[in-house]
């Protein structure tokens, strides 16, 4: 934590753009009119199956994975901004089955009319985050900017046949997610100044949570498809690997974890914009139980910035996975099922 915070780094966000993800649906609206990419058999994994970074093969050995975000700032603590940076930039690494190895920066900033310190101690949260997950930092590039926005291109190396996609999911496999959720939801509350120092830190601690110990942990374990949740919030990443693997998903709504007091300050109104888009998204890929109320199906679409991982695993497995991902230290729960019934759709019981 920095000593001083001369101004609140959450409200610099200019108007007109929220900072944060541009949603499925205009993202599909611009990419459809591109041409389509001449077809290289080394590319494993591009743009076409909305998985979390590219892997290209180099040798049958190796293939590189490589992923990039960078975002407004979500936390007014300019180290603590850094750190959920970096932890979320080198997450999709981990969700692809990969090992990170270096990275570089990308920084916008109004350098001219905020103090360089605060700059500085959003690059001392993101290398202490690097260094915590053994990734070399390489170099980066920098703009003036009227608004702060950071964030990092990681690269990594995965065995080819080790890639975990989100495409792979089997029916009888178990999901696990490896942290709560709720998190844009905070953030949201955060802007307005609704949360405590101790809710401040316990979300900013979820965020700044490296997912490596669980993507350690998962790699002994007959996993099939894996994601990180996000931008597009847990059912939009679950619907992304229910479309994919064409194979219906199952939540049960009542084990999935989330932070506290999220549907408090989410019936006081501080739902993001970005999570009823990921809602709006989702009609017709969804099948809600008639109990849960608008704001428990919000609660499920929160977008999330570095969130857990979504973990499809060999339903046998599940119990033993979801025990050493505990004893571990990290926050997982069994939250669903993979099933053969209504390919690319999602049930939430
Ligand atoms: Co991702
Ligand atoms: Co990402
Ligand atoms: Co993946």
């Amino acid at each position: 934590m920095s000593e001083q915070q001369p101004i609140k780094l959450t409200s610099l966000s200019s108007k007109g753009g929220c900072g944060c993800k541009i949603g499925p649906a205009d993202l599909a609206q611009v990419l459809r009119n591109l041409p389509p990419a001449a077809p290289n058999p080394d590319l494993l994994v591009g743009l076409d199956t909305s998985d979390d970074a590219g892997v290209y093969k180099l040798t049958d050995e190796l293939a590189l994975v490589q992923t990039v975000d960078f975002f407004t700032p979500i936390v007014d603590d300019p180290y603590d901004f850094g750190q959920v940076a970096a932890a979320n930039a080198i997450s999709d690494i981990y969700a692809m089955g990969g090992k990170p190895l270096t990275a570089l920066n990308i920084v916008a900033f109004p350098i001219h009319t905020l103090d360089k310190s605060v700059l500085t101690e959003i690059l001392k949260g993101a290398g202490d985050k690097l260094k915590e997950a053994g990734v070399t930092l390489v170099g980066g590039h920098s703009i003036d900017d009227k608004e702060p926005k950071f964030g990092l291109a990681v690269t990594g190396l995965v065995h080819p046949s080790r890639v975990r996609t989100n495409a792979g999911a089997k029916p009888g496999d178990q999901l696990i997610l490896t942290k709560p959720i709720g998190v844009g939801i905070l953030t949201t509350s955060i802007k307005k100044d609704q949360l405590s120092p101790e809710e401040v830190s316990r979300v900013t601690s979820v965020m700044t949570t490296l997912n490596k110990t669980a993507a350690e942990v998962m790699e002994s374990y007959d996993v099939h498809a894996c994601t990180d949740v996000t931008g597009f919030g847990l059912l939009g990443h679950a619907s992304e690997m229910a479309k994919g693997s064409q194979t219906g998903i199952v939540i049960y709504k009542d084990k999935v974890p989330f932070l506290p007091r999220v549907r408090e300050l989410a019936e006081a109104g501080f739902v993001p914009g970005g999570t009823k888009n990921n809602y709006g998204h989702l009609e017709g890929s969804v099948t809600f139980p008639q109990e849960l109320d608008q704001i428990g199906q919000w609660m499920l679409c929160d977008a999330v910035t570095s969130g857990g991982l979504l973990i499809s695993v060999d339903g046998a497995e599940a119990p033993q996975l979801l025990d050493k991902l505990v004893a571990a230290g990290v926050e997982a729960a069994l939250i669903g099922e993979v099933i053969s019934e209504h390919p690319g759709h999602i049930v939430v019981k």
